[in-house]
């Protein structure tokens, strides 16, 4: 029997999967766990169990000792995971791909019509009070049809976000490291474009990226500046790779037409810049929470987890 250290609240069912097989201390508190409370609860640990929220760096792995041999992350983003000191320490991280895509990907639409339709300004105007009536020029939004959607990372959330565009009748544009399967780029009628011509032909600019050193304020005021003065951005990626001063000035000078973000740069603290214009829209790091999602995003780390444990490959191997 090994011991399972899970950083934060999970489901029951992925808490139960684990308890089958081995012994789990699961941290249960409303709040996030203390730094020093986990750098303590750690030690001895055979996996890792690990939320976005928690660093998991050479300092964490080494508390840890080195009988642990897999942190297995409940999200698909992994920048919170050192994964070359994992890999120094022979420790296999693993991340839940797949399972959140559609969700995401919805949340990624939502705050595009939230952007171009003005719907949460409407929303905000309705509970102000404020005296409204039907007017011709009343909260005058973009549509999407015939509009281009730019794509920036065509991975399965990328693609999915694709998808539904094509249904509202865009065209599709996108940037990639790798060209996207033939079949699906005829699907989406997709056609690969460089950074600086997606930005500049695109009506709406989705991020899909994963975050990291190469992709660090990917989109700053020399991006926003390429992108039409009738353009939105969203970002339902990670906060960093938007230089949020930057984005806050094109806002602000109508550089840009509007953003939707759910991600910050210094989450959970959005930019002051950003908190007082209306042609942002703001959800609180939404993408993946649906009830049917976590559980599944839980349930896929349990398995890396318990694969990792029993000595055989993970489904969902970073490293
Ligand atoms: C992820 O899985 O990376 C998401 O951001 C969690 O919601």
């Amino acid at each position: 029997m090994s011991r399972v250290v899970v950083t934060g609240r999970i489901p029951d069912t992925a808490i139960e999967k684990l308890r089958a097989e081995h012994e789990v201390d699961a941290w249960s508190g409303p709040e996030s766990i203390r730094r020093d409370e986990l750098l303590r609860r750690v030690a001895g640990a055979d996996a890792i169990v690990s939320l976005l929220t928690e660093r998991v760096d050479a300092e964490l792995l080494d508390a840890a000792g080195p009988q642990l041999k897999v942190v297995a992350n409940v999200a698909v983003g992994y920048d919170n995971i050192d994964v070359p000191a994992c890999v120094e320490r022979g420790v296999v991280a693993t991340n839940t791909p797949g399972v959140l895509t559609d969700a995401t990907a919805d949340i990624a639409f939502g705050l595009i019509l939230m952007a171009t339709r003005r719907l949460a300004e409407g929303e905000r105007l309705i509970r102000s009070g404020q005296a409204w009536k039907w007017g011709m020029f009343f909260l005058l939004g973009s549509s999407l049809q015939g509009k281009t959607l730019g794509v920036v990372g065509m991975g399965g959330i990328g693609q999915a976000t694709a998808r539904r565009a094509k249904a509202f009748g865009m065209e599709i544009v996108y940037q990639s490291r790798s060209e996207l399967d033939p079949t699906i780029a005829a699907e989406l009628d997709a056609r690969r474009v460089d950074l600086e011509e997606l930005l500049s032909v695109s009506d709406v600019v989705s991020l899909h990226c994963p975050y990291g050193p190469a992709t660090h304020h990917l989109i700053g005021a020399e991006q926003l500046a390429t992108m039409k003065s009738s353009a939105f951005l969203v970002n339902t990626a990670r906060g960093p790779i938007v230089d949020e001063d930057a984005l806050a000035t094109a806002l602000r000078e109508g550089s840009i037409a509007g953003a939707g973000l759910d991600v910050y740069e210094h989450e959970p603290r959005v930019h002051p810049g950003l908190l007082g214009l209306d042609n942002v829209a703001l959800l609180p790091h939404l993408g993946s929470a649906t009830v049917e999602t976590r559980t599944a995003m839980a349930m896929l780390a349990a398995d890396n987890a318990l694969a990792v444990l029993s000595g055989e490959r993970p489904p969902a191997a970073i490293s």
